[in-house]
Formats: structure tokens, C-alpha cells, sequence
């Protein structure tokens, strides 16, 4: 049987433009994705839209629009991101959808039929936030300027009484305590552990689940005037990607539980308590992991509207194109922790890494094969020190794996680069180009050169997909030769290979010139 992995991103709110914390958030979870792949697994990505609720409502009438034109709009344009960013999911998911609205209809339907009936009806009256789409204890709330309360993310406040459905949030305390207990891994990284502990241990109050003063949202069964609280459509949205209610069918049964669900530190608490007493009380297994990222500035400030510094994605890819942004992102800011968009960094990264380490070392070797050997693969008869070259770089490869089972995204990119590292030093070391008068000995380098290339090249397809397939293509590597196996196997490009001629896959960037 093969191994299975199944990953998600959050689902996005479509209320306005993706930013660059969306694209981090796709770009890094892409990464985890094609990793599996390359491992041999059978991958299911996940991405989506998160299309209902007040939020959506408000906006569209301030643009004169109905919900549904502006989800429409909005979704579109998270699906040409995805495009732009070479994006590698299975499915993009519209909560919109009618087979969400079947999916989630029929998980209230399981949590409200469950042993302790979990679901129950009564009023709501509480501090609201519409903004973050919330509900606030009066202790977590500050006094705005004007004398208005405001949540903890500065949004303001209203007091809210209305009908409501609730659900038995009490009475999973123990149950969600000995979770954490029993599979420290659930919440990574393992910092973020701790917070949700002390917020459970805190108590549980019961969660408001309905809502009656607005109708974007999914019907509550037999109760067609209250729609869904929008976070138990938005976490539903996991299962019904793999054909929930169908929780025997084929893709169910492959992909669930999910592997790993990939979200941003504000999401933490829906994601590692709501969403596994939720599947609790319907009687489905819990999600594996949940690994929080942490959040993007824009040149050290945080990014926002009246500011005026969002990062716009695209204009980023149209400046450098995707791989140096998706590199920027799975190696300059660490996975887990927070990072920031800034455009020397930017730069110096790209050209360091990308185009000295990796895309020179490509560029050097290949062309010294084609002008010395009319770019046919020489015959290698390796020595120590190329045995020894090949050894290293296989283990750093092996340490990516390691990383990258536990999401350790930058560490991951880091072995990488500590691989090109040891290849550049041999390369250098070796200095192939004085050996005119010994072919076959510049040819073992060269041939030993290009097969470094080759690995890192293989393992570089999760990260920097579109230059690491033109360095396979010009090193004559079969499609079927690209997984990880390969790249940590002894089983180089032949010689006698004929190799088309190199083409540089990366480019180098300059910052402008300023006047200061
Ligand atoms: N719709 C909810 C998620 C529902 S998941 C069942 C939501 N949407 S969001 O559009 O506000 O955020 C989508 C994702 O982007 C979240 O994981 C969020 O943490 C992440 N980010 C939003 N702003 C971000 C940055 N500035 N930096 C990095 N990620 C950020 O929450």
C-alpha cells in the first residue's frame, strides 16, 4: 500500500485582495506537499476559500456588490495566486460550494445526535466583534478613545443578544487535556503548546454556533432562519474536500486524518480546540497536526491598509518571478516564527543562494561538459575526495528529510544550501579548468560535479520547482528519476549521456540606486 499525506492551508476570507501572508502561507504548505510527493506519497494539498459570514456581507455592500459577486471575484483571484506561485494542490475548496453546504449540514447533524446531545438551543448575549468574527469575554476587552470596548485585535465591539444554538464546548475539557497529553505533536511548533494548555485548563464555556440576524451562511438543519456559526462551515471545509459525508468512500478512507493542517498563529485556538471536540462529538478521527506559522511585516512594519504597505504578491512575482519568492519565503523566514518582506534581504538572498550557490556551480560544470566533452556525460572514475563530496551532500539530503518530516521547512532549505556549500568548496578545490592536460580526470570532476547537481536538483523540486525541472531537464534526467530516492541512491546520469546545452535558471537582482 502506498503511504498516504494529506495537507491543508486555512482557507482564506475572500473580503479583499490576497497579500503576501497568504502566499507565504500557500508557498510553505506547497513546499510540505511536493516534499511528500518526492517522498513517493500519495498527496492530497488542499487550498480554498472561506466565503460566508458577516464580514463578507458588509464589505459587498459597501462595494455595492451581493456576497456572492465578491466571492466570486475574491476567489478568483486566491486561485490565479496559487497559479502564480506554482501552487501544486489537488483541489481549491469554495465554502460556497453545495457539496460544503451538504458536508457541514450533515456534521451538525452528527454533533447535535451525539451521546450528551452537544448541540442545544438558547440565547446569545456578548460582546461581538465583526471584524474578527468573534465573540470576547468581557475580561479581554480595553476601553477604545471614544469610550467604546474594543477585542484584543483592536476591532470594536458590540453587545449582541439573539436565538442561538449552542455547542457543549464544556464538556470537552478532559477529553481535548488528554489529547495535548497523549500526542505532544498535535500542536507545533511545540511553544504553542503550552498557550492552548493554559487556555483549556482555564475552562471551556459553551460556543454560540448560530446566528439569526443575517442569512450568508449555511442553513442550520430544521432551523431554516439561523445559519451556521462561520467557523464550523470554515473547519468543515477538511473533510468535505475528501467527500464528506461519504466517510466510507475511497478518498475518506485514504486521506483521513489529515497529516498536517498549516494555519497562522492568530488561528491557533479554532484549529487545536473547536475543530477536535467538534470531530469529537461527531464521532470522526482527529486531525494529526496543526503547525502554525507566524506572521509577515513589510519592511519591519506591520502591514495595513492606511499605512499603505501591504505587500501585493503580484507585483513581487512580476519583479522576480515565483521560485525567488517562494525561496525568500521557505528560507529567510523561519517556519513557526514570525518574519518580514524586505527588499535588500530580498535581493541578497536570492543572489547568494540561488544564483552564486546553486545556479552558478549548474551554470560552470554543465558548460565545461559541453565545451570539453561536446556535452556528452564523461566517464567518472572517482576518487576519495569525490566519493567523499557525494557522501556529504547525500547526508545533508537525508537531513533535509528528517526536517521536513516534522515541517521543518527552513532547516530543510538550509541543508540544501549547506550541500551546494560542500559541492561549491570541491568543485573549487578540484579546480577543473586547469586540467586540460588530463581529461579523464577533469571528466571524473565534472561527471562527479554534475551528479551533486543532479541530487540537490531533486531535492530542490519541492522548493524551487520550476528552475530545479530545468536543471533535471538539462541534466537528461527522466521524469521517473526525480524522486528523493534517487537523489540519495548511487545511480548518477550515465556517461555517454548526451546533454542538451545549459541555460542559467536563475538570475541575479541589483537593489536600485538611491541618492543618499
Ligand atoms: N478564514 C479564516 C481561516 C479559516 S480556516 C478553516 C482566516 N482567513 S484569513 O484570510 O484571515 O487568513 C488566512 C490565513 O492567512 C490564516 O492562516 C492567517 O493566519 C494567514 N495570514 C493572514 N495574515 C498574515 C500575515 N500577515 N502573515 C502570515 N500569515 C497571515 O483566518
Amino acid at each position: 500500500m502506498t503511504d498516504t499525506f494529506y495537507v491543508t492551508t486555512a482557507i482564506a476570507y475572500p473580503n479583499g485582495e490576497p497579500h503576501i501572508g497568504h502566499a507565504y502561507e500557500m508557498i510553505t504548505t506547497d513546499a510540505i506537499a511536493r516534499w511528500a510527493r518526492l517522498e513517493g506519497k500519495e498527496t492530497f494539498f488542499l487550498t480554498g476559500t472561506d466565503e460566508h459570514g458577516i464580514k463578507m456581507v458588509q464589505t459587498a455592500a459597501a462595494q455595492g456588490m451581493t456576497p456572492r459577486e465578491l466571492a466570486d471575484r475574491n476567489a478568483a483571484r486566491f486561485k490565479d495566486l496559487a497559479a502564480a506561485l506554482n501552487i501544486s494542490n489537488d483541489d481549491f475548496i469554495r465554502t460556497t460550494e453545495q457539496r460544503h453546504h451538504a458536508s457541514t449540514q450533515e456534521i451538525w447533524k452528527r454533533m447535535s445526535a451525539s451521546n450528551n446531545s452537544d448541540i442545544y438551543q438558547s440565547t446569545y448575549s456578548g460582546w461581538y466583534s465583526v471584524r474578527d468574527e468573534a465573540y470576547f469575554d468581557e475580561s479581554e476587552l480595553t476601553d477604545g478613545p471614544d469610550g467604546k470596548k474594543l477585542a484584543p485585535s483592536g476591532a470594536e465591539v458590540s453587545w449582541v443578544e439573539e436565538p442561538s444554538y449552542f455547542f457543549r464546548l464544556s464538556a470537552y475539557q478532559d477529553r481535548l487535556l488528554e489529547l495535548y497529553e497523549k500526542h505532544p505533536e498535535f500542536i507545533a511548533p511545540k511553544e504553542r503548546r503550552n498557550e492552548i494548555i493554559s487556555f483549556v485548563k482555564g475552562g471551556l464555556q459553551d460556543l454560540s454556533i448560530s446566528r439569526t440576524t443575517f442569512d450568508w451562511g449555511v442553513p442550520v438543519p430544521d432551523a431554516p432562519d439561523h445559519v451556521m456559526y462561520v467557523w464550523i462551515d470554515a473547519l468543515t471545509n477538511y473533510i468535505t474536500a475528501i467527500g464528506f459525508p461519504d466517510d466510507k468512500g475511497a478518498q475518506f478512507s485514504k486521506f483521513w486524518p489529515a497529516d498536517v493542517h498549516v494555519i497562522g498563529k492568530d488561528i491557533i485556538r479554532f484549529h487545536t480546540v473547536y475543530w477536535p471536540a467538534f470531530l469529537m462529538s461527531a464521532g470522526l478521527e482527529l486531525p494529526k497536526r496543526v503547525f502554525a506559522h507566524g506572521f509577515l511585516t513589510s519592511e519591519g512594519k506591520k502591514m495595513s491598509k492606511s499605512v499603505g504597505n501591504i505587500v501585493d504578491p503580484h507585483e513581487q512575482l512580476e519583479l522576480y518571478g515565483a521560485d525567488p519568492v517562494r525561496w525568500y519565503c521557505l528560507r529567510e523566514i523561519s517556519f513557526g516564527g514570525d518574519g518580514d518582506w524586505g527588499r535588500e534581504k530580498f535581493i541578497n538572498r536570492n543572489n547568494s543562494d540561488l544564483a552564486n550557490n546553486f545556479g552558478n556551480l549548474a551554470q560552470r560544470s554543465l558548460s565545461m561538459i559541453q565545451k570539453n566533452f561536446d556535452g556528452v556525460m564523461p566517464e567518472a572514475a572517482p576518487t576519495e575526495a569525490d566519493q567523499a563530496v557525494i557522501a556529504e551532500v547525500t547526508a545533508a539530503i537525508g537531513r533535509m528529510q528528517t526536517a521536513m518530516q516534522g515541517q521543518l521547512v527552513t532547516e530543510a532549505t538550509g541543508e540544501l544550501i549547506a550541500a551546494l556549500s560542500a559541492a561549491n568548496l570541491y568543485f573549487a578545490d578540484q579546480a577543473p579548468w586547469g586540467l586540460k592536460a588530463d581529461l579523464p580526470r577533469m571528466g571524473t570532476i565534472l561527471a562527479t560535479t554534475a551528479d551533486l547537481v543532479r541530487r540537490a536538483a531533486i531535492a530542490a523540486l519541492a522548493f524551487v520547482p520550476e528552475a530545479a525541472t530545468k536543471m533535471l531537464d538539462t541534466l537528461a534526467v527522466s521524469e521517473d528519476a526525480r524522486l528523493l530516492t534517487h537523489a540519495l541512491a548511487a545511480d548518477g546520469i550515465p556517461a555517454g549521456t548526451h546533454l542538451p546545452k545549459p541555460e542559467p535558471v536563475f538570475k541575479k537582482f541589483e537593489l536600485p540606486k538611491t541618492n543618499a
